[in-house]
């Protein structure tokens, strides 16, 4: 029977347990670049044992940037910094993979440093800026910005391929494509965003999705590669319409560019993967199920689980590795409390403000 604590390996990856950590903004890293205290705060949970860690989003360029004070990977001071965190978890006994990122329109010239963001069809999400406000204490809501064109979306896939280069000289084990949430991959795969009619939109809107990765892959390679997406939770509220097709297209989409690591998420793990509709055979179908049967390839699962419950999705073989973020905020020691039976202290989003 496979348990939580048992080796894997991810395409190449050689993980010592099957516990991941799940990539958590944290907004830390001024100027792009990853501090003395980031790199402790990743060490500290290799030293506790947790097998993989997926980094936080890190950007591509900063017109891909929604936050203040994120980690970059498109320049070499970046990858420098990088370094000294892969290193430090590298001696802890862990494996590291960069989460490349790209949050297309929701964003703000705010924290793009001035830049239009850019998006597939210019329709700005709903919502506002996380965790800044305006000088007047009011939240900053999202801006449209520009469509891109064609040649910008070429021009984006690159700095994806590049980015990737760039995670891979910084040591990282490999890459996460962030394709998930409602950020710019997800915004060209969900209709409510891609109201194009070229050849970027309408049934082809998986095909960033599936460009993006095989420039990753082409870079990298297929067993360093993930790929992450999500049909319903998006930072603009906002779930995939015709979700069905849409889990269709993306998952034949990402197997012919090579993928076969997939990272399916979303905030519960047993909800349905779909809103039910008349045309879905079985509306009740969670999400890591639902890939289980349409994915011959590998899956890591994730959504607020408990580790009772992580355990169980582990020996059913739902999935392959299960990724925890809140209860890895919360507790550094998360893999000793596990092994000694001791209970996990609470996620309190306070817990933000610093990095332990
Ligand atoms: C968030 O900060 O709320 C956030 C960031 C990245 C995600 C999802 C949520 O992928």
């Amino acid at each position: 029977m496979t348990d939580l604590f048992d080796p894997v390996v991810l395409g190449s990856i050689e993980c010592r347990n099957r516990i991941a950590m799940a990539p958590c903004t944290r907004c830390m890293s001024p100027d792009f670049l990853p501090t003395a205290n980031v790199v402790e705060y990743y060490r500290r949970r290799a030293a506790d044992g947790v097998g993989l860690l997926i980094s936080e989003g890190t950007v591509i360029t900063p017109r891909g940037s929604g936050y203040l004070d994120v980690p970059g990977i498109f320049d070499p001071s970046q990858a420098k910094a990088w370094k000294r965190v892969t290193n430090a978890v590298h001696d802890e006994g862990g494996r590291m993979i960069c989460q490349i990122w790209h949050v297309g329109n929701v964003a703000h010239r705010r924290t793009t440093g001035g830049l239009t963001p850019e998006s597939p069809s210019g329709i700005a999400p709903e919502g506002h800026v996380s965790r800044i406000v305006n000088d007047d204490g009011q939240p900053v809501p999202f801006e449209a910005g520009e469509a891109m064109t064609e040649a910008r979306i070429h021009e984006v896939i690159d700095l994806f391929r590049s980015a990737a280069g760039r995670a891979m000289e910084a040591g990282f084990d490999g890459v996460e494509i962030h394709g998930a949430h409602g950020y710019l991959i997800d915004q060209f795969t969900n209709l409510a965003f891609n109201h194009r009619t070229d050849e970027w939109g309408g049934i082809h809107r998986t095909r960033f999705a599936r460009e993006v990765t095989h420039s990753v892959i082409g870079e990298i390679g297929s067993d360093r590669t993930v790929f992450r997406f999500s049909p319903l939770m998006s930072v603009a509220n906002q779930p995939w319409l015709e979700a069905e097709s849409t889990f269709e297209l993306l998952l034949t989409d990402l197997w012919e560019a090579g993928l076969r690591i997939l990272h399916a998420s979303n905030l519960d793990y047993d909800q349905p993967i779909l809103r039910s509709g008349p045309e879905i055979a079985d509306p009740d179908l969670p999400l890591h199920r639902a890939c289980r049967q349409h994915w011959s390839g590998q899956l890591i699962g994730v959504g607020s689980l408990d580790p009772s419950r992580a355990a169980r999705a582990i020996e059913d073989h739902e999935v392959d590795v299960v990724a925890f973020g809140r209860s890895l905020i919360a507790n550094p020691d998360f893999c000793h409390r596990l092994r000694s039976g001791l209970p996990l202290r609470d996620y309190d989003p306070q817990m933000l403000a610093t990095l332990d």
